[in-house]
């Protein structure tokens, strides 16, 4: 009798044996086969091709955005503070800084092992009002190097990247007539290279612009590049902002510029990579670009979500113009996008307030949208 029920025993272990043991085994091999073959993230993809980055704001660098920090880590490899190290925060007034979020952005450079880019040092826009009030350009140069060798001096060896010279340019690539120019002309572009190279000698310095594929700003883009290294100056990267639309600039326009910034003997950095796929009020024939557009159903017109068909335009849209990068990167250093997500992006405020726009590679919900995974796509 108790053989009888040592064996139905050992007979219902093998059963159970059979039944899991196996099931173990079958699990096994689903996940072995659902691993992917090549490595996950845009930072892993891309890193023999150049950096990519994204733009920072105070919830991320003050780790407000946990969701934010998290794709930080996984897709990114380089990062830009959004406003942070703008004049009017960092030097609000005359001999006055504030560090306390630019030490913090900097820390999350070096914790993270990104590669960290300034923005920015010269720029006529969120200026410091003082600034302003400068009186010639004796005083001016005095400003310059008080703010260039404070900030540069500050995070030698912790920023890898400076965007030196801001929006420099007219849309006729002639200088624009900024408090920089009134006082001192051409002459402060040297000034704010020839200052940033010796306080940090090892840093990549940068013109960094927007519209730059249009042919008569690159010219003038092309002419700063020229007037620096006449002079001996360190310039080592023209920076595309890229804030494009979907169907412009064109694709050859893009490669052009590649091409003729590669000739005059610098790098590319793409540094505030977005897409909007909404309509600007200067596209619209006759439009004021001063009318209040705000609460225009016409001007915003995808309140609630994305039409699939626009989706996949985005979509394609970014897999040309990467596509475009990757047949370049031998001249591209660093493709940076403005912002993390699209809930974040400054797209949804600019340049009509209140407005739903898309132009990022991850939805509001942090997921990655049809855009990333044809980004993906060309390295898979
Ligand atoms: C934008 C920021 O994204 C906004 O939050 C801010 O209100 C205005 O500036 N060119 C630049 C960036 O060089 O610094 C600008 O950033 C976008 C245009």
């Amino acid at each position: 009798m108790v053989h009888i029920y040592r064996l139905l025993y050992a007979l219902f272990v093998l059963i159970l044996f059979t039944l899991f043991g196996c099931k173990e085994h079958d699990k096994k091999l689903t996940s072995e086969k659902e691993l992917p073959s090549k490595p996950i993230g845009l930072k892993q993809n891309y890193k023999d091709d150049f950096f990519i980055g994204a733009a920072v704001n105070d919830a991320l660098i003050e780790k407000r955005d946990s969701l934010g920090l998290e794709l930080l880590k996984t897709e990114f490899n380089s990062i830009t503070p959004e406003n942070i190290m703008k004049w009017m925060h960092i030097h609000p007034g005359k001999g006055v800084y504030d560090f306390s979020l630019p030490d913090a952005y900097v820390d999350l450079g070096e914790r993270y092992q990104l590669f960290t880019v300034g923005h920015t040092l010269v720029w006529h826009s969120q200026l410091a009002e003082w600034v302003t009030e400068v009186k010639d350009s004796t005083e001016l140069k005095e400003v310059m190097e008080d703010h260039i060798n404070t900030i540069v001096g500050r995070y030698k060896g912790k920023i890898d990247s400076w965007d030196v010279v801001n929006e420099a340019l007219k849309e006729d690539g002639s200088l624009r007539e900024s408090v920089f120019y009134e006082l001192a002309g051409e002459k402060y572009l040297e000034w704010a290279f020839e200052l940033a190279a010796e306080a940090d000698p090892e840093a990549q310095l940068t013109y960094n612009d927007y519209n730059l594929t249009n042919p008569e700003k690159r010219a003038g883009a092309i002419s700063i590049v020229k007037q620096l290294k006449d002079k001996g100056l360190k310039i080592d990267v023209v920076g595309m902002q890229g804030h494009w639309n979907l169907k412009g600039p064109s694709l050859e326009e893009i490669e052009e510029s590649i091409l003729a910034y590669h000739k005059a003997g610098v790098k590319v950095a793409i540094t505030e990579l977005d897409i909007t796929v909404l309509p600007y009020p200067w596209d619209l024939e006759g439009a004021e670009v001063s009318q209040n557009f705000e609460g225009s159903e016409f001007m915003n017109p995808y309140p609630e979500s994305l039409p699939d068909s626009v989706q996949r335009e985005l979509a394609d849209r970014y897999q040309s113009i990467f596509k475009l990068f990757l047949k370049h990167k031998d001249k591209i250093d660093r493709v940076t996008f403005w912002g993390i997500n699209d809930g974040s992006s400054w797209l949804n405020g600019w340049p009509i307030k209140n407005r739903t726009n898309y132009p990022l590679l991850f939805d509001r919900s942090y997921r990655p949208k049809d855009a990333y995974k044809s980004v993906l796509a060309l390295k898979n």
